[in-house]
């Protein structure tokens, strides 16, 4: 039997055992809240939580007609609604037990925005912020200020660095702990830099003792390393506790609770997960934001995996290499390759008729019904991220847009995550996972 010894997380001592946050509506109040009335710390999420009506029920989200800023305001109000209802969900089922923590996707446009609306609502209610996907460099501040305190989620020594000398220096009372997420096995977004191999993954004890390392240097001898990814069984993991190079630790869960049956999502999907078989969870890059992230391999993954197959490059410009003329879509006469000619004709008799530009001088090949799909989530965008590939959407840019060409071989993540954290087909929808 493990000694598990209490560590004080969040200004309180609890076992130092944690539960993911993992949005959309995979982690809530009801899963936060179980774990933290066992006095360990939960974490829901706070990327599109629920919230309630009157009578309990879910107010399901509402796509309205407006213009894509004002349902990006939409969204955002009711993001802050439902971190409240959520908070208050979490609090009353812990008991005032444990900790609760709640999630923020730093590249959600607007996350500040939300955090502060939720943090001033919520007073009381929420312990921890923990915040990865991105640099969350203001993290730091505005946890501060609520006097909450903060969890950066990194994927090496490297990322906390450079987030400790740009701004997390300024404001070392509210610093909980660091994440340290294995890119290689954890699930949802990863931190694979371009330095890192995805084919390659590195065992995590010597990034973690690097971590450490760097944290002493800047006397953080007393803040835990909270490790993520890959967590399963604790007797895995035995090297790492009461190791003194690696100091305060504590153990971060993301996919195991999901089939749990206090996990809010539903009973289709815990069956597709006790049914996984070795391999069958991927590290792909298709999610709009640019990440690398793992996720069941599924009808859905395996579109974007087959479109991305089919993908042929071009020019507009004749060639040597790119020689045989080629026309996208009745409009545009561009060349390609020889050896690509079979392969473009094939996808078209298929029914892949539907030929689409990629911003990097590519096509792939769609259905007429995965295309008109494909301009229904465009037109439906409420403007989730900061910048979406799939759609062009930038919340900074005066325009609205990245300005460059809406790249098909993504997908509308906000669609499918909210859809299948509501009940929705599990072979059609994105379902993020561990390995
Ligand atoms: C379905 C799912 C959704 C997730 N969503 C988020 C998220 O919104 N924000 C985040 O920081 N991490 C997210 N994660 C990562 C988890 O919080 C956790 O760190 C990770 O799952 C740990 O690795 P494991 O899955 O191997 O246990 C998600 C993970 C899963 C499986
Ligand atoms: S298209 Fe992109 S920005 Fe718009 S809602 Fe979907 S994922 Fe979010």
């Amino acid at each position: 039997m493990l000694n598990l010894k209490p560590i004080m997380i969040s200004g309180k001592e609890v076992l130092p055992l944690i539960e993911g946050g993992k949005g959309i509506n995979a982690s809530d109040g009801r899963s936060s809240g179980a774990w933290a009335h066992e006095n360990c710390v939960g974490t829901f999420s706070g990327v599109s939580p629920d919230f309630y009506d009157k009578a309990g029920n879910v107010v399901s989200e509402f796509i309205s007609l407006k213009s894509r800023p004002e349902r990006h305001q939409e969204m955002i109000e009711r993001a802050i609604k439902g971190g409240v209802a959520q908070a208050q969900v979490a609090h009353e089922i812990s008991g005032g037990r444990g900790r609760i923590h709640m999630n923020m996707l730093w590249e959600m446009a607007d996350s500040q925005t939300v955090l502060e609306g939720v943090l001033s609502k919520a007073k009381g209610l929420i312990n921890g912020i923990t915040c990865g996907a991105g640099m969350p460099y203001h993290l730091g501040e505005l946890a501060s200020k609520f006097g909450v305190y903060y969890y950066p989620i990194v994927s090496s020594a490297r990322a906390f660095n450079i987030l400790w000398k740009r701004a997390y220096n300024q404001f070392t009372e509210f610093l909980g702990g660091v994440v340290y997420e294995d890119p290689w096995l954890a699930g949802g977004h990863n931190g694979l830099s371009n330095a890192e191999n995805p084919e390659q993954p590195e065992t995590p004890y010597n990034r973690v003792i690097k971590l450490r390392q760097l944290m002493n240097e800047y006397n953080l001898q007393e803040i835990p390393i909270i490790l993520a990814g890959g967590i399963w069984n604790l007797k895995d993991w035995e090297d790492y506790i009461d190791n003194p190079e690696i100091g305060k630790v504590a153990f971060q869960f993301g996919t195991r609770p999901m089939i749990t049956k206090e996990s809010p999502i539903s009973e289709a999907w815990q069956k597709v997960m006790l049914h996984v078989k070795k391999g069958d969870v991927i590290l792909q890059r298709f999610s709009p934001t640019g990440f690398f992230s793992s996720a069941i391999k599924n009808t859905f993954l395996e579109k974007l995996i087959n479109r991305k197959n089919g993908e042929v490059a071009f020019k507009t410009e004749q060639d040597e290499e790119f020689s045989v003329p080629f026309t996208i879509n009745h409009h545009k006469n561009v060349f390609i390759r020889p050896s690509d000619k079979e392969k473009a004709d094939k996808q078209i008799n298929a029914g892949y008729t539907e030929i689409q530009e990629t911003p990097d001088q590519t096509v792939v090949f769609l259905t007429p019904k995965e295309l008109e799909e494909m301009k229904e989530d465009r037109k439906n965008c409420v403007g989730c991220l900061s910048q979406c590939q799939f759609s062009t959407w930038s919340a900074s840019s005066p325009t609205k847009s990245t300005g460059k060409l809406p790249d098909p071989r993504t997908y509308c993540i906000h669609k499918t995550l909210y859809e299948v954290g509501h009940g929705g087909s599990v072979k059609d929808h994105l379902l993020f996972a561990g390995h």
